[in-house]
């Protein structure tokens, strides 16, 4: 059966006439409980959290932490002032919550409980940045809806994700949880996660809003530091931050979450021109607006405020719904309608919102949980086998050259002495990344762990090597002998998972700790070096990359990274993985990304340094080129690019662009190569990027096949937002490239009349 994906953009008659039902019985202050979200439970004593886990540990009992109540919220939930909860994990309590109001309340409105599910629930996937380098949408969808089956089975009815940010600065830690640096390949990304999240056949009989976030810009934090301002022209923010947001909510997605940062000036919290013109006037879109975590009451430190009431009164005004933990609705909202500062309809349209969509996920029906449903279907084989999948395609090999001893180095072979040395070999928790909502690090399995699939245990060794970050180089000499007395070495390096992910910012972009002095200690042994490099985002790593023999990105992989890793690494596996994000060659050059400007000075000579090229577009240090380009990534074969065509080279403007390039396998081994097109409009009324994704095909070939890849290209998608601001295509001359990554491979040109 063709698995029907839920939208909450319908409005249907009976939904409406429910709303209105609702709607005209209701009290002010129910009204505004509806607009209120909060945690149900008081501040997070730590202490006692730790004694319990001791006790359970001594006692060998599982550990279930059950948090206190807030006090006054029985009290508040029975009088209906507050509709929504986040991060409530656990059935028995979301069931107890649900049956305050829908027992004890006057209306009975059901509780909406949201989470961030943002790569998996128990069962936990690669981080988001690493999944996008799977260009599988697919597969994405997979994950997503298996992550909604888990979520939605503990009572999650809302996820907090896709996060869809445009991210071009990998200082900003929260690269980590979104699709990388591209609106086209974040367009087709965010597609998918609703499409997954918002499945309707769940296990739990139950529904699932999305909620992509951070609306909007937020990846353009003001060098890469969290919750920086942002400043962008109107233009960006059309053809590069809107764009898979507007994909998102074309997939149907019920919800929308408000960002942090302030555009030139404007807080998106409070900002008019985002929340109404955008997405009520120019898209039409009805669904709901959330704040995020207190980002109403921050409108008084960005000083756009002068208190909670006046950042209330401006927030609503400017269309946000529901708030999200601070207090300014629910305090200050009833004063401000009485006061005439805000019309009570504007309030009126959001209760509405918020009622249509707890209608929408058939709450009113079915408020209550299974609670022996998460024992079911938690961590479930199918589920722990599409994490693996997912884990092996979103690997990228990034570099595979000769050593003496073999053509490449990888893959392995198991009769290999390895020498594994790093602080993440044997790591777990890391390997769950930024963001594991319910964390659980035995269900992770260690790269240690996968290799003992391929290795005897006497043709391994391990040394920590030092640990991540901290300063501390005593075991370097150990992992030295290790490495000398073995064939190869296998270096497992990388960030912690607390590296990346909100409010963890870097500027110094290579190997933590005494990482990099462990590589320089071990490559002077002359050993064949394999390096696997985990990291929540692009790091900057020049030397250890011309060090190494073999490098594999793995990201923060999930609970089957290990298993993964090692069927890469011993061949099981032939990695197809391609780059989302540039990695730069130094942090100088960020924001470094391929779909840039091409200046009044552009450089001739793109990857190698310009020093002669003087009065250019130039570093005196450093060529422009990033170290690993966009959409980047090798495979244990080799695939060739020929016959390049364009079957209608004169275009009008209703007509479709169609390319086709024929690929071939041209190496001894099957694998899967990303194939990718685009463009380029020479000349424009504004100035256009040197090159954007507009395509991309992900096909197998065996050893020896060819295969023509076609693309069609609605000429429509080739426009961008013009001089007044409005969506134009025009005419003129385009290039257009089909090639393995933004480098491009295979050119020819097109005219469009
Ligand atoms: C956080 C994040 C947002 C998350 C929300 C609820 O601060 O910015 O992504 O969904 O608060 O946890």
């Amino acid at each position: 059966m063709e698995e029907k994906i839920g939208t909450y953009h319908h409005l249907d008659p009976a939904t409406e006439a429910h709303v209105e039902a609702l709607l005209t019985q209701m009290t002010l202050p129910e009204k505004i409980g509806q607009l209120y979200q909060t945690t149900p439970f008081g501040p997070f004593d730590l202490d006692d959290y730790l004694a319990k886990m001791k006790q359970a540990e001594e006692t060998g009992t599982p550990f279930e932490y059950d948090p206190q109540l807030r006090e006054d919220m029985p009290d508040l939930i029975r009088t209906g002032r507050v509709g929504s909860f986040l991060n409530v994990m656990s059935p028995r309590w979301i069931n107890t919550l649900q049956r305050l109001t829908v027992e004890e309340s006057r209306l009975h409105i059901p509780l909406l409980i949201g989470g961030d599910v943002i790569h998996g629930f128990r069962t936990v996937f690669p981080i988001p940045l690493a999944e996008s380098c799977t260009w599988n949408p697919t597969l994405l969808e997979q994950a997503s809806r298996v992550a909604a089956e888990e979520a939605s089975a503990s009572g999650i009815d809302w996820i907090f994700a896709p996060m869809v940010d445009v991210a071009r600065d990998p200082r900003w830690g929260r690269i980590a949880e979104g699709a990388g640096e591209d609106p086209f390949l974040g367009m087709a990304m965010a597609r998918a996660r609703v499409r997954g999240f918002q499945a309707t056949n769940l296990t739990s009989g139950r529904r699932i809003a999305a909620c992509p976030k951070h609306y909007v810009g937020y990846g353009a934090a003001e060098a890469g530091r969290d919750y920086n301002t942002t400043d962008f022209s109107e233009r960006t923010l059309r053809d590069v931050y809107l764009p898979p947001f507007k994909a998102a909510f074309d997939a149907g997605a019920g919800t929308v979450m408000s960002a942090f940062n302030e555009i030139s000036g404007l807080p998106a919290t409070a900002n008019p021109f985002i929340l109404r013109t955008i997405l009520r006037d120019e898209w039409n879109w009805p669904g709901l607006v959330l704040s995020d975590y207190e980002s109403v009451r921050e409108l008084i430190p960005h000083g756009l405020a002068t208190d909670l009431k006046d950042a209330a009164r401006q927030s609503l005004l400017a269309g946000l719904d529901v708030e999200m933990v601070s207090e300014g609705y629910t305090r200050h909202l009833a004063d401000l309608i009485s006061a005439g500062e805000v019309p009570l309809a504007l309030v009126d349209d959001a209760v509405r919102r918020v009622l249509r969509l707890k209608i929408q996920l058939g709450l009113f029906e079915h408020p209550y949980l299974d609670e022996t449903l998460p024992e079911r279907l938690h961590l479930r084989e199918d589920f722990r086998a599409l994490a693996l999948e997912v884990a092996q395609e979103s690997m990228v090999l990034l570099k595979n050259e000769s050593h003496a001893l073999s053509p490449t180095t990888l893959p392995l072979s198991p009769q290999t002495r390895v020498a594994v040395i790093g602080p993440l070999a044997d790591n777990r928790a890391d390997l769950l990344g930024c963001w594991a909502l319910v964390n659980h690090p035995e269900d992770v399995e260690t790269v240690l762990e996968g290799l003992g699939h391929y290795l005897k245990a006497d043709a391994l060794t391990y040394t920590l090597g030092c640990p991540i970050k901290d300063d501390d180089a005593s075991g370097i000499p150990a992992a030295v002998a290790a490495a000398q007395a073995a064939d190869v070495v296998l270096l497992v390096l990388g960030e912690s998972a607390d590296m990346s992910g909100e409010g963890h910012s870097r500027v110094h972009l290579g190997l933590p700790g005494r990482q990099q002095e462990l590589v320089d200690a071990v490559a002077a042994t002359g050993k064949p070096l394999v390096c696997v490099l985990m990291s929540g985002r692009p790091l900057v790593i020049p030397k250890l990359a011309g060090q190494v023999n073999a490098l594999l990105a793995a990201w923060h992989g999930g609970i089957r990274a290990g298993r993964a890793i090692a069927d890469i690494l011993f061949g099981a596996v032939n990695p197809s993985g391609k780059l989302t994000a540039s990695w730069p060659r130094a942090e100088g050059q960020i924001p470094v990304y391929y779909a840039h400007k091409n200046t009044g000075r552009p450089s001739a000579e793109a990857g190698t340094k310009q020093f002669a090229e003087a009065f250019k577009s130039v570093y005196m240090d450093t060529p422009n080129s990033p170290l690993f380009p966009f959409g980047y990534g090798l495979s244990y074969t080799t695939f060739e690019y020929g016959g390049l065509q364009i079957e209608n080279p004169t275009l009008g403007l209703e007509d479709t662009l169609i390319v086709s390039a024929t690929v071939s396998n041209s190496g001894d081994r099957a694998g899967a190569e990303v194939v990718q097109l685009y463009v380029r409009d020479l000349v424009g009324s504004v100035t256009r990027p040197v090159k954007e994704l507009k395509g991309f095909q992900k096909i197998s070939l065996q050893p020896g096949e060819a295969q023509v890849v076609r693309f069609e290209v609605p000429v429509r998608e080739l426009g961008f937002t013009g001089r007044n601001m409005g969506y134009t295509v025009e005419p003129g001359t385009f290039k257009v490239w089909v090639g393995p990554d933004s480098t491009g491979e295979l050119e020819g040109e097109f005219t469009v009349s």
